[in-house]
């Protein structure tokens, strides 16, 4: 059984990425949707809804954990690989060496949460891959929880989203690096803003291909998928549909037929 989690509904984007790379694997999903969003809370705030989840999820009898947000990565990945040191944890980083390779521009912009934006994690990993690149971190309060509200085509937020691209995009950065797993789901917002001048990196498959490489033996199963949830848990399953993740809505309703997503503070 593999556990991913997410502070809400911006992992879905990362357990769609699995569950199609690992179509019999039997999933659970954690949003902690009474904490939503990270982005906004301290790191010590995050360390403990992350070791709490990590630890709930290997009660469920995981044999692997995916971190499926940037923000919990960077505040506590270590942490809880510490406190679980027998069950691999798969984390999620902005995909900065991958953009910084294909930027012909040299010049990339990162959005992020504000946790992940002011992390030491980040600048790491920007120190390590992007020497000879400029990179442009840009913090994105709000979007997050917009992604919650389902409210993606609302025209403020529109305006929002396209004023803070413009000056990216007119200043040269030719890629843009979701650097939270949440804006996946403004995808085709973000496609429409960039009309081809900049490619939108996101390391959804990625992490897919480590959760392969670290837990062959979850790769056989049932393909069941259970959704659980802090608050408004039978959320989740609605979301899916209007996330364009209607099969996986399926593949739940379809394993757990009478079981309803479950809340869990
Ligand atoms: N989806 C998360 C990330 O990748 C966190 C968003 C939030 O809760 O602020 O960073």
């Amino acid at each position: 059984m593999i556990g991913v989690f997410d502070s809400g509904l911006g992992g879905l984007s990362v357990l769609a990425a699995i569950a199609r790379a690992l179509p019999h694997a039997d999933l659970i999903y954690y949003a902690d949707t009474a904490h939503v969003p990270y982005g906004s809370k301290s790191d010590d705030f995050i360390r403990d809804r992350v070791l709490f989840i990590g630890r709930h999820l290997a009660e469920q009898g995981c044999k692997v954990i995916v971190v499926a947000c940037n923000t919990a990565t960077a505040a506590a990945v270590e942490a809880l690989r510490q406190s679980l040191p027998d069950i691999p944890v798969v984390g999620i980083e902005p995909g900065i060496k991958p953009a910084a390779m294909a930027s012909k521009t040299r010049y990339i912009a990162v959005l992020t949460t504000e946790s992940t934006a002011r992390s030491e994690r980040l600048a790491k990993l920007i120190r390590l891959h992007a020497r000879d690149v400029k990179v442009h971190v840009e913090p994105c309060p709000g979007w997050a929880t917009r992604v919650e509200t389902l409210h993606l085509d609302d025209s403020e937020f529109a305006t929002e989203v396209a004023d803070k691209l413009a000056p990216l995009l007119d200043t040269g950065a030719d890629q843009l690096v979701l650097g939270c797993t949440h804006y996946s789901f403004l995808t085709p917002q973000l496609l429409r803003l960039t009309a081809g001048r900049a490619d939108l990196v996101d390391v959804a498959d990625a992490v897919a291909r480590q959760v392969i490489r670290l837990s062959a033996d979850c790769s056989k199963g049932q393909a069941t998928l259970r959704l659980l949830a802090s608050a408004q848990p039978e959320k989740l399953l609605a979301a899916l549909a209007r996330l364009d993740l209607q099969w996986l809505a399926e593949r739940a309703t379809a394993s757990h037929p009478t079981e309803n997503p479950v809340a869990i503070q």
